[in-house]
């Protein structure tokens, strides 16, 4: 198996380098346009694979499109991140033309291959790839439940003293302040998380988790890495190995939840099909009012998108 991570910044790297010690897959292709960027740290990488035991040999390319050909899963993080004071939708106008003129040429170079998508504003770029693409929805699709509810998950281990391996759960909607964390759904080995833990400390934990890249991005001025790279790693292992996990990831709507032509948070089911099922909840008046303000936050910058009518040129 062969995978390509294009964008070779912090995202991509961490990514690139999580699924390398995997050790899940032949070959990980590293792609940049900085000239050197990514041969750097593929090589880098590399030579960390006699001290952490892995085979997965890792190549670099500087915009060689050719160098990724045949992939079977690609994963593109290209674009800027953002800084303090930007919401991930600032990034609209920027990121629609990279995120478009990768997808072109990821497409002609492997035309079978799983897109996943990272970059920002992510439910939007994903959109932006499935235009592009012109390949079916279950092969295009973006990583952000799964960092989110990892976040989520890290909070309650801390107020609980328990470990983040116990705690289950699932959150929908957009990637972006209006995510849709479900209580009702989170459990600790089995055992509904609101037996465990006070309204208002849980409200709390919600209410930092929808914040939470922002948290991170105000401490460190630029957008966090290592947990979005070990998620988009764990939805390229989900594929590879075929593993059927569930997960919530950034899917194309089609009537679900009772929304159409949209692409939003929800939990699916990832094998080597890519998203093979998508599993609709039976979700409350509150938890469907809170989801539908989210696709409708949504919505609005996937019009920004189709008005923009993004150019580009493939290589
Ligand atoms: C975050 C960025 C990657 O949530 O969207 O950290």
């Amino acid at each position: 198996m062969k995978v390509t991570v294009v964008g070779a910044g912090n995202v991509g790297a961490t990514c690139a380098d999580v699924i390398a010690q995997k050790d899940i897959v032949h070959e990980v292709v590293l792609l940049d346009i900085k000239e050197g960027i990514a041969e750097g740290k593929s090589l880098d990488v590399w030579q960390t694979s006699p001290i952490n035991h892995y085979d997965t040999r890792m190549t670099g390319s500087t915009n060689d499109y050719s160098k990724t050909a045949g992939s079977d899963v690609v994963v593109i993080t290209s674009g800027l991140p953002r800084k303090p004071g930007m919401s991930r939708d600032d990034l609209i106008a920027t990121n629609a033309g990279i995120v478009k003129a990768v997808t072109e040429n990821v497409i002609k170079h492997s035309p079978n291959a799983i897109i996943i998508v990272v970059s920002n504003p992510l439910d939007v770029m994903t959109y932006c790839a499935f235009l592009t693409a012109k390949v079916d929805s279950s092969r295009v699709f973006g990583m952000a439940g799964i960092l989110d509810t990892a976040r989520y998950r890290a909070f309650l281990a801390e107020a609980l003293n328990v470990s983040p391996k116990d705690i289950q759960a699932v959150l929908m909607g957009g990637h972006g302040d209006t995510m849709v964390p479900l209580p009702r759904y989170t459990t600790v080995s089995g055992i509904p998380v609101t037996e465990l833990i006070s309204r208002e400390k849980l409200d709390a934990i919600v209410d930092r988790t929808k914040k939470g890249g922002g948290e991170l991005v105000n401490l460190m001025g630029t957008s966090a890495w290592y947990a979005p790279g070990a998620a988009a790693a764990q939805m390229v292992e989900a594929v590879v190995k075929d593993q059927k996990r569930i997960f919530p990831c950034c899917a194309w709507l089609q009537g679900q939840y009772g929304l159409k032509d949209i692409y939003l948070g929800v939990p699916v089911k990832l094998g080597r099909k890519g998203i093979e099922e998508i599993i609709e909840l039976k979700l409350n008046q509150e938890e469907k009012a809170l989801l539908s303000s989210s696709a409708k936050a949504v919505k609005e910058v996937m019009e920004v998108l189709d008005n923009m009518n993004v150019q580009t040129v493939v290589k």
